[in-house]
């Protein structure tokens, strides 16, 4: 099984090196020593991850190619526009200056945001997937996700693992993560892992930084962190033990919600340190809660801009759900269209770059989102590597989707699903 195609170094420029997929050049960086050109890599978020030796790359693509080129050919045919007659006019003007990459408002997100047309949400819809198909192609991005730990100090109003809410608490050992990635990379071919837990001090970033060497000096995968907030220098000590990517959603953009939610925290302090990360090499991984109370279509328009201009790598918007023996356990989540909603106005809003997550927590609201939000301009999901016996207990909101599914069942059902739409489970890196 694998998630990214081997490619072939066609050229080297400092630590920049060229890769080539079936004719297709993609620029990634390249921190191991040897490589060079003719050789065949996997690269995964801009990285080259290993070599792999000719053989092995050559069959793995001699498979690949009829596929390859299948699956592009579905994904062109549901990547066109049709039928824009009963758009409203204005509406379509934002969609028209959107497909020409002009520059959109903060107003024009909100009008877009706002929309409650059938017609005018299905021709948003039509657009962000026509500009995802356009600058980026039928690549899928397939992260997996451990969660190492449920003990969380922080007091997060929304979220069903805070300090305050009476769940049975898990840490995973050290052993356990090594298994759980161990599988995740050896037996179903993950390149990229991402690493969560709350806000646990006996999981400190000293003790994940060595995990994150433990696992690098083992796998060739590419590691993303999500600790929460540890202080800029922490970050520093997570980088250099090789994490590369981080994922900390800011939550909201507006200040007063913000604090309205988070005892004792900043939107501030957030957002030093996801710029600070940013300026350290890391790939930013963030996004909004959709749904919060009292949140405007104004605030989501800002969540977007926000995102953008914090360098997002992947945009991670999801919705907020109720969740037992919080503050908001009694608020209504949102309606699963605003969620496609908001990734469609992602993507118009960063049209070229972005990698858009369908989340956990919008499968969770609605079976068909993971249809929904890839024909709506998403083009990543994220699959559970959690064991088994803990994933339930990493209960940030209830009855989360595909908690009962073994991984292997995880896998096969999203294989499908991007086969049907005619995309490639690849990241074939930074372009
Ligand atoms: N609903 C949806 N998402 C939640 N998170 C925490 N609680 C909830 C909830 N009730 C999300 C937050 C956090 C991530 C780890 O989980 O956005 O960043």
């Amino acid at each position: 099984m694998c998630y990214a195609i081997p490619g072939r170094v066609t050229g080297i420029e400092g630590r920049t090196v060229t890769v080539d997929y079936y004719g297709e050049s993609r620029k990634a960086l390249c921190e191991k020593n040897g490589i060079n050109v003719g050789d065949y890599v996997y690269a995964q978020g801009g990285y080259v991850l290993t070599r792999v030796g000719k053989e092995e790359a050559e069959s793995v693509l001699t498979v690949w190619k009829d596929l390859f080129f299948e699956l592009q050919e579905t994904d062109v045919k549901l990547s066109r526009i049709e039928g824009s007659s009963d758009v409203d006019p204005y509406v379509m003007a934002i969609l028209d200056r959107a497909s020409q990459e002009l520059p959109l408002s903060p107003r024009d997100l909100e009008t877009l945001l706002s929309i409650e047309r059938s017609a005018d949400r299905e021709m948003l819809f039509k657009t962000a997937n026509f500009l995802r198909h356009k600058y980026l192609g039928n690549s899928c991005c397939v992260h997996g996700i451990i969660e190492y730990s449920n003990y969380c100090s922080c007091a997060c109003a929304y979220c069903g693992i805070n300090s305050g809410v009476d769940i049975p608490r898990y840490r995973m050992t050290d052993d356990e993560v090594m298994e759980a990635v161990h599988e995740a990379v050896t037996v179903y071919g993950f390149k990229a892992l991402v690493l969560q837990g709350g806000e646990d001090p006996d999981f400190g970033p000293a003790r994940l930084a060595a995990l994150v060497r433990r696992i690098l000096s083992l796998y060739p995968v590419l590691i993303f962190v999500s600790p929460g907030e540890v202080g800029i220098d922490n970050l520093s000590l997570l980088y250099q033990a090789g994490a590369r990517g981080l994922l900390m959603r800011f939550e909201t953009s507006n200040p007063g919600l913000y604090s309205a939610l988070h005892p004792g925290s900043t939107l501030e302090s957030r957002l030093e340190h996801l710029r600070a990360a940013y300026g350290m090499g890391y790939l930013v991984l963030t996004g909004s809660l959709i749904g919060l109370p009292d949140q405007t279509d104004q605030d989501l328009a800002q969540d977007i801009l926000l995102a953008k201009s914090l360098h997002a790598e992947m945009f991670s918007f999801g919705p907020f759900l109720p969740a037992p023996g919080t503050p908001l356990a009694l608020n209504k989540p949102v309606e699963p269209l605003k969620v496609s909603i908001v990734l469609a106005v992602s993507r118009l809003a960063d049209p070229r770059n972005a990698k858009i997550l369908v989340t956990t927590g919008f499968e969770t609201l609605s079976a068909g989102a993971r249809n929904e939000g890839l024909m709506a301009g998403a083009n990543s999901v994220m699959l559970n590597v959690t064991p088994g016996k803990y994933k339930s207990l990493y209960s940030i909101y209830p009855s989360r989707a595909h908690i009962e599914d073994p991984l292997s069942r995880q896998i096969d059902e999203t294989l499908a699903l991007l086969k049907s739409l005619g995309r490639a489970p690849t990241d074939l890196g930074i372009s």
